[in-house]
Protein backbone atom coordinates (compact mmCIF):
# COMPACT_ATOMS: atom_id res chain seq x y z
CA UNK A 1 0.00 0.00 0.00
CA UNK A 2 1.33 3.68 -1.12
CA UNK A 3 2.60 4.88 2.01
CA UNK A 4 4.69 8.34 3.21
CA UNK A 5 7.50 7.97 4.79
CA UNK A 6 7.90 9.78 8.31
CA UNK A 7 11.00 12.00 6.88
CA UNK A 8 8.60 13.30 4.46
CA UNK A 9 5.68 14.08 6.80
CA UNK A 10 8.45 15.60 9.46
CA UNK A 11 9.73 17.79 6.48
CA UNK A 12 6.15 18.96 5.45
CA UNK A 13 5.36 19.89 8.95
CA UNK A 14 8.27 22.03 9.66
CA UNK A 15 10.14 19.37 11.84
CA UNK A 16 14.05 18.93 11.08
CA UNK A 17 13.73 15.93 8.82
CA UNK A 18 17.49 14.34 9.49
CA UNK A 19 19.30 12.71 6.79
CA UNK A 20 16.99 12.13 3.17
CA UNK A 21 17.23 13.31 -0.18
CA UNK A 22 19.08 16.31 -0.62
CA UNK A 23 17.31 19.32 -1.00
CA UNK A 24 18.08 22.05 -3.62
CA UNK A 25 17.89 22.90 -7.13
CA UNK A 26 16.15 25.93 -9.11
CA UNK A 27 12.55 26.38 -8.44
CA UNK A 28 10.22 26.83 -11.19
CA UNK A 29 8.89 29.82 -12.04
CA UNK A 30 5.67 30.53 -10.34
CA UNK A 31 5.15 28.10 -8.15
CA UNK A 32 2.12 29.20 -5.59
CA UNK A 33 -0.51 28.96 -8.39
CA UNK A 34 -2.78 26.89 -5.69
CA UNK A 35 -2.87 29.70 -3.15
CA UNK A 36 -1.90 29.59 0.35
CA UNK A 37 -4.40 28.61 3.97
CA UNK A 38 -4.35 28.21 7.02
CA UNK A 39 -6.05 25.61 9.10
CA UNK A 40 -7.40 24.39 12.59
CA UNK A 41 -6.64 27.58 14.43
CA UNK A 42 -5.53 27.04 18.45
CA UNK A 43 -4.95 29.46 20.98
CA UNK A 44 -1.16 29.68 20.26
CA UNK A 45 -0.84 28.51 17.29
CA UNK A 46 -2.07 27.59 13.50
CA UNK A 47 -1.47 25.03 10.86
CA UNK A 48 -0.40 26.88 7.66
CA UNK A 49 -0.51 25.20 3.91
CA UNK A 50 1.07 25.23 0.18
CA UNK A 51 1.42 23.84 -2.23
CA UNK A 52 3.82 24.64 -4.89
CA UNK A 53 2.35 23.77 -8.32
CA UNK A 54 4.16 26.10 -11.63
CA UNK A 55 1.59 24.48 -13.91
CA UNK A 56 -1.34 22.81 -11.69
CA UNK A 57 -3.68 21.37 -14.29
CA UNK A 58 -0.10 19.05 -15.59
CA UNK A 59 -2.16 15.68 -16.32
CA UNK A 60 0.62 13.49 -14.68
CA UNK A 61 -0.90 15.30 -10.96
CA UNK A 62 2.67 16.22 -10.48
CA UNK A 63 1.93 20.22 -10.71
CA UNK A 64 4.72 20.77 -12.82
CA UNK A 65 7.34 20.47 -10.03
CA UNK A 66 10.31 18.25 -10.57
CA UNK A 67 10.84 14.95 -8.71
CA UNK A 68 12.79 16.09 -6.02
CA UNK A 69 12.62 18.34 -2.37
CA UNK A 70 12.57 21.85 -2.47
CA UNK A 71 12.82 24.34 0.73
CA UNK A 72 9.40 26.16 1.50
CA UNK A 73 10.43 29.52 4.10
CA UNK A 74 7.67 30.78 5.43
CA UNK A 75 6.84 34.01 8.16
CA UNK A 76 3.84 35.32 10.06
CA UNK A 77 3.39 38.88 10.88
CA UNK A 78 1.23 41.40 13.07
CA UNK A 79 0.58 43.40 9.92
CA UNK A 80 0.06 42.89 6.98
CA UNK A 81 3.06 44.48 5.47
CA UNK A 82 5.36 41.96 7.50
CA UNK A 83 6.80 44.85 9.31
CA UNK A 84 6.81 42.94 12.37
CA UNK A 85 7.30 39.17 11.85
CA UNK A 86 6.79 37.44 14.92
CA UNK A 87 7.58 33.87 13.77
CA UNK A 88 9.47 31.95 10.56
CA UNK A 89 10.49 28.73 9.79
CA UNK A 90 11.39 26.07 6.70
CA UNK A 91 9.68 23.50 5.31
CA UNK A 92 10.38 21.04 3.48
CA UNK A 93 8.24 20.04 0.19
CA UNK A 94 8.84 16.87 -1.05
CA UNK A 95 7.35 14.93 -4.19
CA UNK A 96 5.70 12.02 -1.84
CA UNK A 97 3.69 14.66 -0.32
CA UNK A 98 2.73 16.82 -3.71
CA UNK A 99 4.98 19.08 -2.74
CA UNK A 100 2.34 20.40 -0.06
CA UNK A 101 3.77 21.81 3.16
CA UNK A 102 2.07 22.17 6.66
CA UNK A 103 4.10 24.03 8.73
CA UNK A 104 2.52 24.31 12.35
CA UNK A 105 3.23 27.86 13.80
CA UNK A 106 3.54 28.11 17.81
CA UNK A 107 4.09 31.00 20.31
CA UNK A 108 1.61 33.22 19.43
CA UNK A 109 -0.69 35.10 21.28
CA UNK A 110 -4.54 33.74 22.14
CA UNK A 111 -7.09 35.46 20.12
CA UNK A 112 -5.28 37.56 17.73
CA UNK A 113 -5.52 37.95 13.91
CA UNK A 114 -1.87 37.53 11.86
CA UNK A 115 -0.90 37.15 8.50
CA UNK A 116 1.61 34.67 6.90
CA UNK A 117 3.32 33.92 3.40
CA UNK A 118 5.44 31.54 1.78
CA UNK A 119 8.93 31.62 -0.12
CA UNK A 120 10.18 28.99 -2.95
CA UNK A 121 13.73 30.05 -4.59
CA UNK A 122 12.68 33.59 -5.44
CA UNK A 123 9.15 33.34 -5.86
CA UNK A 124 6.87 34.75 -2.79
CA UNK A 125 3.40 33.41 -2.27
CA UNK A 126 0.28 35.62 -2.01
CA UNK A 127 -0.39 37.04 1.84
CA UNK A 128 -2.87 35.06 3.86
CA UNK A 129 -5.05 36.15 6.71
CA UNK A 130 -5.28 34.29 9.71
CA UNK A 131 -5.88 33.83 13.58
CA UNK A 132 -5.39 31.98 16.70
CA UNK A 133 -8.15 30.84 18.87
CA UNK A 134 -8.92 32.53 22.26
CA UNK A 135 -7.28 31.64 25.63
CA UNK A 136 -8.91 28.13 26.81
CA UNK A 137 -10.84 29.98 29.80
CA UNK A 138 -11.45 33.54 28.03
CA UNK A 139 -15.21 35.23 28.04
CA UNK A 140 -15.88 35.96 23.81
CA UNK A 141 -17.42 38.73 23.19
CA UNK A 142 -18.40 37.42 19.54
CA UNK A 143 -17.25 34.65 16.86
CA UNK A 144 -18.19 35.32 13.19
CA UNK A 145 -17.90 32.32 10.92
CA UNK A 146 -18.96 31.26 8.04
CA UNK A 147 -20.38 27.87 6.32
CA UNK A 148 -19.84 26.03 3.35
CA UNK A 149 -19.73 22.40 1.24
CA UNK A 150 -20.27 20.88 -2.24
CA UNK A 151 -18.12 22.43 -4.54
CA UNK A 152 -18.56 20.42 -8.10
CA UNK A 153 -16.30 23.35 -9.74
CA UNK A 154 -17.51 21.81 -12.79
CA UNK A 155 -21.36 22.75 -12.45
CA UNK A 156 -20.51 26.65 -11.54
CA UNK A 157 -18.87 29.45 -10.67
CA UNK A 158 -17.27 29.85 -7.27
CA UNK A 159 -19.26 33.04 -6.70
CA UNK A 160 -20.06 31.72 -3.22
CA UNK A 161 -16.54 32.50 -1.89
CA UNK A 162 -16.50 35.62 -3.95
CA UNK A 163 -18.95 36.94 -1.49
CA UNK A 164 -18.08 34.65 1.72
CA UNK A 165 -14.50 36.50 1.59
CA UNK A 166 -15.90 39.38 1.90
CA UNK A 167 -17.73 38.57 5.64
CA UNK A 168 -16.86 39.60 8.57
CA UNK A 169 -14.74 35.88 9.45
CA UNK A 170 -12.45 34.47 12.14
CA UNK A 171 -13.11 30.89 11.28
CA UNK A 172 -14.78 29.03 7.82
CA UNK A 173 -16.40 25.54 8.48
CA UNK A 174 -16.06 23.26 5.08
CA UNK A 175 -18.57 20.60 5.49
CA UNK A 176 -17.10 17.96 2.77
CA UNK A 177 -17.20 17.40 -1.41
CA UNK A 178 -14.31 19.59 -1.75
CA UNK A 179 -13.87 17.56 -4.78
CA UNK A 180 -16.36 15.07 -7.02
CA UNK A 181 -14.73 12.15 -8.35
CA UNK A 182 -17.02 12.16 -11.53
CA UNK A 183 -15.30 11.85 -15.38
CA UNK A 184 -15.86 15.67 -16.05
CA UNK A 185 -17.05 16.29 -19.75
CA UNK A 186 -19.64 18.00 -21.68
CA UNK A 187 -22.06 15.95 -20.09
CA UNK A 188 -21.69 18.06 -16.64
CA UNK A 189 -18.99 20.70 -17.14
CA UNK A 190 -21.80 23.70 -16.61
CA UNK A 191 -19.24 25.92 -15.55
CA UNK A 192 -19.37 28.23 -18.94
CA UNK A 193 -16.04 29.95 -20.07
CA UNK A 194 -13.54 27.16 -19.60
CA UNK A 195 -12.78 24.24 -21.18
CA UNK A 196 -10.53 21.03 -19.84
CA UNK A 197 -8.20 18.57 -21.77
CA UNK A 198 -9.01 14.70 -21.92
CA UNK A 199 -7.45 13.97 -18.71
CA UNK A 200 -10.08 15.38 -16.32
CA UNK A 201 -12.90 13.00 -18.36
CA UNK A 202 -12.60 9.81 -16.15
CA UNK A 203 -13.53 8.84 -12.81
CA UNK A 204 -11.00 10.10 -10.66
CA UNK A 205 -9.07 6.57 -9.00
CA UNK A 206 -5.54 7.18 -8.38
CA UNK A 207 -3.36 9.02 -6.26
CA UNK A 208 -2.11 11.39 -9.48
CA UNK A 209 -6.01 11.67 -10.73
CA UNK A 210 -7.04 12.85 -7.20
CA UNK A 211 -4.03 15.65 -6.84
CA UNK A 212 -4.92 16.56 -10.58
CA UNK A 213 -8.76 17.00 -9.32
CA UNK A 214 -7.90 19.30 -6.34
CA UNK A 215 -5.29 20.63 -8.59
CA UNK A 216 -8.62 21.87 -10.59
CA UNK A 217 -10.67 22.87 -8.02
CA UNK A 218 -8.13 25.06 -5.97
CA UNK A 219 -7.72 26.85 -9.20
CA UNK A 220 -10.52 29.04 -8.40
CA UNK A 221 -9.65 32.20 -7.51
CA UNK A 222 -12.57 33.27 -5.16
CA UNK A 223 -11.69 29.67 -3.61
CA UNK A 224 -8.53 30.76 -2.87
CA UNK A 225 -9.39 34.37 -1.60
CA UNK A 226 -11.69 32.54 0.80
CA UNK A 227 -8.65 30.42 1.93
CA UNK A 228 -6.49 33.10 2.21
CA UNK A 229 -9.41 35.26 4.19
CA UNK A 230 -9.24 33.13 7.44
CA UNK A 231 -8.74 29.85 8.88
CA UNK A 232 -10.49 26.98 7.53
CA UNK A 233 -11.94 23.82 9.80
CA UNK A 234 -12.47 21.39 7.21
CA UNK A 235 -14.22 17.61 7.35
CA UNK A 236 -15.12 15.76 4.28
CA UNK A 237 -18.22 13.53 2.79
CA UNK A 238 -17.76 10.98 0.16
CA UNK A 239 -17.03 12.42 -3.10
CA UNK A 240 -13.52 13.34 -1.60
CA UNK A 241 -13.32 9.39 -2.47
CA UNK A 242 -16.69 8.03 -4.07
CA UNK A 243 -19.95 8.51 -4.18
CA UNK A 244 -22.06 7.18 -1.28
CA UNK A 245 -19.11 5.16 0.20
CA UNK A 246 -19.67 3.63 3.88
CA UNK A 247 -16.28 2.84 5.17
CA UNK A 248 -14.72 0.07 3.50
CA UNK A 249 -18.08 -0.56 1.12
CA UNK A 250 -18.17 0.83 -2.16
CA UNK A 251 -21.27 1.19 -3.94
CA UNK A 252 -20.13 0.33 -7.25
CA UNK A 253 -18.91 -3.12 -6.80
CA UNK A 254 -15.57 -2.83 -5.88
CA UNK A 255 -13.50 -5.78 -3.76
CA UNK A 256 -13.18 -3.97 0.14
CA UNK A 257 -9.69 -4.79 -0.13
CA UNK A 258 -9.23 -2.15 -4.16
CA UNK A 259 -11.78 0.30 -2.07
CA UNK A 260 -9.06 0.79 1.29
CA UNK A 261 -6.27 0.78 -1.51
CA UNK A 262 -8.42 4.11 -3.23
CA UNK A 263 -9.51 5.45 -0.37
CA UNK A 264 -5.59 5.29 0.74
CA UNK A 265 -4.80 7.72 -2.09
CA UNK A 266 -7.91 9.35 -1.90
CA UNK A 267 -7.20 10.05 1.62
CA UNK A 268 -3.47 11.20 1.52
CA UNK A 269 -4.27 13.65 -1.76
CA UNK A 270 -7.12 15.04 0.38
CA UNK A 271 -4.31 15.77 3.66
CA UNK A 272 -1.83 16.99 1.03
CA UNK A 273 -3.97 19.58 -0.20
CA UNK A 274 -6.14 20.76 3.26
CA UNK A 275 -4.78 22.81 6.18
CA UNK A 276 -4.27 20.26 8.44
CA UNK A 277 -2.08 19.36 11.15
CA UNK A 278 0.07 16.16 11.39
CA UNK A 279 -1.56 14.79 13.88
CA UNK A 280 -4.31 14.03 10.62
CA UNK A 281 -1.67 12.43 8.33
CA UNK A 282 -3.41 9.34 7.07
CA UNK A 283 -1.49 5.85 7.74
CA UNK A 284 -3.20 3.71 4.61
CA UNK A 285 -6.66 3.98 4.19
CA UNK A 286 -6.98 5.32 7.77
CA UNK A 287 -6.96 8.76 8.74
CA UNK A 288 -7.71 10.36 11.81
CA UNK A 289 -10.04 13.37 10.76
CA UNK A 290 -12.54 13.91 13.65
CA UNK A 291 -11.37 16.57 16.29
CA UNK A 292 -12.18 19.37 18.49
CA UNK A 293 -11.63 22.99 18.50
CA UNK A 294 -12.41 24.94 21.76
CA UNK A 295 -13.09 28.90 21.34
CA UNK A 296 -12.50 30.39 24.78
CA UNK A 297 -15.51 29.86 26.77
CA UNK A 298 -17.86 30.47 24.40
CA UNK A 299 -17.92 27.10 22.08
CA UNK A 300 -16.66 23.75 21.42
CA UNK A 301 -16.43 23.05 17.79
CA UNK A 302 -16.84 18.54 17.71
CA UNK A 303 -15.37 18.28 14.19
CA UNK A 304 -16.81 14.88 12.81
CA UNK A 305 -16.56 12.03 10.55
CA UNK A 306 -19.60 10.25 9.72
CA UNK A 307 -17.89 8.40 6.36
CA UNK A 308 -15.07 6.60 7.57
CA UNK A 309 -16.18 4.19 10.49
CA UNK A 310 -19.75 3.85 9.01
CA UNK A 311 -21.90 0.67 8.56
CA UNK A 312 -22.55 0.12 5.47
CA UNK A 313 -26.44 0.42 3.50
CA UNK A 314 -28.97 -1.56 5.38
CA UNK A 315 -30.61 -4.00 3.02
CA UNK A 316 -33.82 -2.68 4.10
CA UNK A 317 -35.54 0.53 5.65
CA UNK A 318 -36.53 -1.57 8.60
CA UNK A 319 -33.01 -2.11 9.71
CA UNK A 320 -32.53 1.59 9.80
CA UNK A 321 -33.36 1.61 13.96
CA UNK A 322 -30.56 -1.60 14.19
CA UNK A 323 -29.33 -0.36 17.73
CA UNK A 324 -26.19 -2.13 16.31
CA UNK A 325 -25.81 0.51 13.45
CA UNK A 326 -23.63 3.21 13.66
CA UNK A 327 -22.85 5.87 11.49
CA UNK A 328 -19.51 7.46 13.94
CA UNK A 329 -17.82 3.72 14.60
CA UNK A 330 -17.88 3.17 18.52
CA UNK A 331 -14.78 4.76 19.12
CA UNK A 332 -15.59 8.60 17.68
CA UNK A 333 -18.92 8.03 18.90
CA UNK A 334 -17.10 7.44 22.56
CA UNK A 335 -14.76 10.18 22.09
CA UNK A 336 -18.11 12.38 21.22
CA UNK A 337 -20.13 11.41 24.27
CA UNK A 338 -17.01 12.54 26.57
CA UNK A 339 -16.55 15.63 25.18
CA UNK A 340 -19.86 16.94 25.49
CA UNK A 341 -19.96 15.42 28.93
CA UNK A 342 -16.84 17.67 29.55
CA UNK A 343 -17.49 20.99 28.14
CA UNK A 344 -18.38 23.73 29.91
CA UNK A 345 -18.63 25.93 26.92
CA UNK A 346 -22.20 28.12 25.98
CA UNK A 347 -22.69 26.15 22.82
CA UNK A 348 -21.79 22.76 21.48
CA UNK A 349 -21.68 22.73 17.53
CA UNK A 350 -21.39 19.38 15.38
CA UNK A 351 -19.54 20.57 12.63
CA UNK A 352 -20.48 17.27 10.20
CA UNK A 353 -21.69 16.28 6.72
CA UNK A 354 -24.83 14.73 6.53
CA UNK A 355 -28.52 16.11 7.57
CA UNK A 356 -29.16 15.17 11.33
CA UNK A 357 -32.89 16.20 11.61
CA UNK A 358 -35.26 12.88 10.79
CA UNK A 359 -36.61 13.72 7.36
CA UNK A 360 -39.47 11.74 6.32
CA UNK A 361 -39.45 11.51 2.25
CA UNK A 362 -43.09 10.17 1.67
CA UNK A 363 -45.91 12.74 2.02
CA UNK A 364 -48.26 10.06 1.68
CA UNK A 365 -49.51 8.24 4.92
CA UNK A 366 -45.85 5.81 3.88
CA UNK A 367 -42.27 7.07 5.41
CA UNK A 368 -39.13 6.37 3.36
CA UNK A 369 -35.87 7.68 4.79
CA UNK A 370 -32.44 8.11 3.21
CA UNK A 371 -29.64 5.45 3.93
CA UNK A 372 -27.44 7.97 3.54
CA UNK A 373 -28.05 10.44 6.58
CA UNK A 374 -28.40 10.11 10.19
CA UNK A 375 -31.24 8.74 9.35
CA UNK A 376 -29.89 5.33 8.25
CA UNK A 377 -28.38 4.95 11.56
CA UNK A 378 -31.52 6.17 13.52
CA UNK A 379 -29.86 4.12 16.66
CA UNK A 380 -26.63 6.41 16.82
CA UNK A 381 -28.60 9.76 16.26
CA UNK A 382 -30.67 8.54 19.23
CA UNK A 383 -27.59 7.95 21.67
CA UNK A 384 -26.29 11.15 20.69
CA UNK A 385 -29.14 12.49 21.82
CA UNK A 386 -29.67 11.25 25.19
CA UNK A 387 -25.68 12.37 25.90
CA UNK A 388 -27.13 15.43 25.32
CA UNK A 389 -30.00 15.81 27.46
CA UNK A 390 -27.89 13.59 30.46
CA UNK A 391 -25.16 15.83 30.31
CA UNK A 392 -27.58 19.29 30.49
CA UNK A 393 -25.99 20.35 26.85
CA UNK A 394 -28.59 22.77 26.35
CA UNK A 395 -26.93 24.75 23.24
CA UNK A 396 -26.71 21.99 20.57
CA UNK A 397 -26.39 23.49 17.00
CA UNK A 398 -25.43 21.00 14.28
CA UNK A 399 -24.02 22.35 10.96
CA UNK A 400 -25.00 20.18 7.67
CA UNK A 401 -23.90 20.23 4.10
CA UNK A 402 -24.42 16.93 1.24
CA UNK A 403 -28.17 18.14 0.35
CA UNK A 404 -26.97 20.81 -1.91
CA UNK A 405 -30.11 22.97 -0.26
CA UNK A 406 -30.40 25.39 2.67
CA UNK A 407 -32.01 23.98 4.90
CA UNK A 408 -33.42 25.07 8.80
CA UNK A 409 -34.45 22.57 11.37
CA UNK A 410 -35.33 21.88 14.63
CA UNK A 411 -34.02 18.66 16.37
CA UNK A 412 -36.44 17.28 18.62
CA UNK A 413 -36.16 14.47 21.26
CA UNK A 414 -38.79 12.41 19.13
CA UNK A 415 -39.49 13.51 15.72
CA UNK A 416 -42.83 11.81 15.37
CA UNK A 417 -44.19 13.95 18.12
CA UNK A 418 -44.19 18.02 16.95
CA UNK A 419 -44.69 18.45 20.66
CA UNK A 420 -41.59 16.64 22.15
CA UNK A 421 -38.82 18.70 23.27
CA UNK A 422 -36.32 20.80 21.03
CA UNK A 423 -33.08 19.93 21.92
CA UNK A 424 -31.19 21.88 19.37
CA UNK A 425 -31.04 23.55 16.15
CA UNK A 426 -29.29 22.25 12.57
CA UNK A 427 -28.08 24.85 9.78
CA UNK A 428 -27.81 22.64 6.54
CA UNK A 429 -25.43 24.78 4.43
CA UNK A 430 -25.94 24.55 0.31
CA UNK A 431 -23.65 23.93 -2.59
CA UNK A 432 -21.15 26.43 -3.88
CA UNK A 433 -21.56 24.99 -7.22
CA UNK A 434 -23.19 21.13 -6.90
CA UNK A 435 -26.52 20.92 -9.07
CA UNK A 436 -26.07 24.53 -10.87
CA UNK A 437 -28.03 27.58 -10.68
CA UNK A 438 -31.07 25.97 -8.14
CA UNK A 439 -34.12 27.88 -7.72
CA UNK A 440 -35.77 29.15 -4.36
CA UNK A 441 -37.90 26.39 -4.93
CA UNK A 442 -38.05 22.55 -6.42
CA UNK A 443 -39.18 19.30 -6.81
CA UNK A 444 -38.04 18.86 -3.26
CA UNK A 445 -39.64 21.66 -1.39
CA UNK A 446 -42.82 20.63 -0.09
CA UNK A 447 -41.35 17.22 1.10
CA UNK A 448 -38.87 18.76 3.24
CA UNK A 449 -41.30 21.49 4.52
CA UNK A 450 -43.56 18.54 5.27
CA UNK A 451 -41.67 17.84 7.97
CA UNK A 452 -42.74 20.17 10.81
CA UNK A 453 -39.45 20.73 12.56
CA UNK A 454 -38.25 21.92 8.34
CA UNK A 455 -38.10 25.90 9.07
CA UNK A 456 -36.66 26.66 6.14
CA UNK A 457 -35.75 25.53 2.69
CA UNK A 458 -33.87 26.99 -0.10
CA UNK A 459 -32.48 25.83 -3.31
CA UNK A 460 -30.23 28.06 -4.72
CA UNK A 461 -25.98 28.32 -4.25
CA UNK A 462 -24.44 30.12 -1.51
CA UNK A 463 -23.03 29.65 2.30
CA UNK A 464 -24.33 30.27 5.53
CA UNK A 465 -22.86 33.19 7.42
CA UNK A 466 -23.20 32.75 11.73
CA UNK A 467 -22.57 35.42 14.71
CA UNK A 468 -22.32 33.90 17.66
CA UNK A 469 -22.51 35.65 21.39
CA UNK A 470 -22.92 34.37 24.91
CA UNK A 471 -26.20 35.79 24.25
CA UNK A 472 -27.28 34.07 20.90
CA UNK A 473 -26.35 32.52 17.42
CA UNK A 474 -27.23 34.28 14.69
CA UNK A 475 -27.44 32.76 11.31
CA UNK A 476 -27.68 34.69 7.64
CA UNK A 477 -28.43 32.30 5.17
CA UNK A 478 -26.86 33.28 1.82
CA UNK A 479 -27.86 32.86 -1.74
CA UNK A 480 -26.56 34.06 -5.35
CA UNK A 481 -29.18 33.29 -8.42
CA UNK A 482 -26.90 31.73 -11.25
CA UNK A 483 -23.48 30.60 -11.17
CA UNK A 484 -23.47 28.76 -14.27
CA UNK A 485 -23.04 31.84 -16.85
CA UNK A 486 -20.47 33.66 -14.92
CA UNK A 487 -19.52 34.81 -10.98
CA UNK A 488 -20.93 38.30 -11.62
CA UNK A 489 -24.29 37.18 -9.31
CA UNK A 490 -24.51 39.31 -6.60
CA UNK A 491 -25.38 37.65 -3.00
CA UNK A 492 -28.85 38.21 -0.88
CA UNK A 493 -29.84 37.18 2.31
CA UNK A 494 -32.84 35.20 2.01
CA UNK A 495 -33.48 33.92 5.29
CA UNK A 496 -31.91 34.85 8.80
CA UNK A 497 -32.76 32.96 12.63
CA UNK A 498 -31.86 33.27 16.18
CA UNK A 499 -31.22 30.92 18.66
CA UNK A 500 -31.47 32.61 22.43
CA UNK A 501 -29.02 30.52 24.47
CA UNK A 502 -30.61 28.48 27.08
CA UNK A 503 -33.50 28.54 24.62
CA UNK A 504 -33.31 25.95 22.25
CA UNK A 505 -34.64 26.22 18.40
CA UNK A 506 -34.82 28.98 15.84
CA UNK A 507 -36.95 31.90 15.55
CA UNK A 508 -36.68 33.59 12.00
CA UNK A 509 -36.19 37.53 12.16
CA UNK A 510 -36.17 38.07 8.29
FE1 LIG B 1 -22.39 17.16 -2.55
Amino acid sequence: MAGVSAAAVAAGSGVPAGAGTPVGGAVPADPFQLGVASGDPEPHGVALWTRLAPRPLAEDGHGGMPSRPVHVHYEVAEDERFSRVVRRGRAVATPELAHSVHPEVEGLRPGREYFYRFRAGNEISPVGRTRTAPDTRAGVDSLSFAMASCQAWYHGHFTAYRHLAEEELDVVFFLGDYIYEYAINSGNLWREGVSLGPGHDAEVRTLEQYRLRYSLFKSDPHLQRAHARAPWVTTWDDHEVQNNYAGLNSQYGISREDFARQRAVAYRAYYENMPLRRKAIPRGPDMRLYRRMGWGRLADFHVLDTRQYRDNFPEDQAERTDPSRSILGAEQERWLVDGLRRSGSTWNVLAQQVVMAQIDRDMGPGKTFSMDQWDGFAANRDRVFDAVRRFGVDNLVVLSGDIHRHVAAELKADFTDPGSATIGSELVVTSVGSDGDGAPTDNYTDLWLSNPHVKFYDGRRGYVHCTMTPEQLSSRFKVVDHVRRDDTAPVSTVARFVTEAGTPGLKREG
